[in-house]
């Protein structure tokens, strides 16, 4: 997968400014990633009184660690969720690098605000990041076909530290499609949705609220 090029402290500067939004009383969607981790980290450092809900099995250690009480959508409804993002292109954004983009998904866009946390080498005019697309295992093959006939390239996950493909904390395996330059993310979003054996897709389009971007010597704000 794509590794990036941000810093620590831009990544910092990111998720301890979004983390700052944070009131007592709130349910926080905690998501997941290097970015995301510095505002688990800071709402933990900060001792606000609030439940998150993980959007991972990492960001829900995270959680634990930083002393954040859970909770669950089965009881509470999010009223902030922050999370990372791979590419941020206006209103569209491609996640899933964590392989966690499904959960991530139904929690970001059920908060009634979703801030994106990234770093500036996130940031680009056109979407052209590969898309990971979440696949039921046995659903692979044909997934991937219907991948090529919307011109896209599939490559199978497979796995850093060990023989064997990704598999995500929901069972599933992802295919990273690459597509080059996105022009209209909204349209492949649908596309992919309506793929048989598609559990969920990296493209974000038109969820996010607001984009927190950690820089040198501050944050930038796009609302
Ligand atoms: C996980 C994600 C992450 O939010 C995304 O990969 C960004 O991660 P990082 O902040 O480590 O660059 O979508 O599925």
């Amino acid at each position: 997968m794509k590794q990036s090029g941000g810093s620590e402290e831009q990544k910092r500067r990111a998720g301890e400014a979004a983390a700052d939004e944070v009131e007592d009383g709130m349910v926080v969607g905690l998501g997941t990633g290097s970015t995301a981790a510095h505002a688990i980290r800071a709402l933990g450092e900060r001792g606000v009184e609030v439940e998150g809900v993980p959007t991972s099995f990492e960001s829900r250690q995270r959680a634990v660690d930083a002393g954040i009480p859970l909770t669950s959508l089965d009881e509470s409804s999010v009223d902030l969720a922050i999370d990372g993002a791979d590419q941020v292109a206006g209103d569209a954004l491609v996640k899933g690098g964590g392989a966690a983009h499904a959960r991530e998904k139904y929690v970001d866009a059920s908060a009634d605000r979703f801030v994106v946390v990234a770093d500036p080498s996130k940031e680009a005019d056109a979407l052209d990041a590969a898309i990971p697309v979440a696949v039921l295992p046995d659903a692979r093959p044909v997934v991937a076909e219907r991948v090529g006939g919307l011109g896209g390239e599939p490559t199978l996950r497979a796995a850093e530290r060990k023989d064997g493909p990704v598999v995500t904390d929901d069972g599933a395996l992802v295919l990273d499609c690459e597509f080059g330059r996105i022009e209209n993310p909204g349209e492949l979003a649908t596309a992919l949705c309506g793929i048989p054996g598609v559990v969920e897709h990296g493209l974000f389009v038109d969820l996010a609220d607001a984009v927190y971007v950690g820089t040198a010597d501050g944050v930038r704000v796009t609302e």
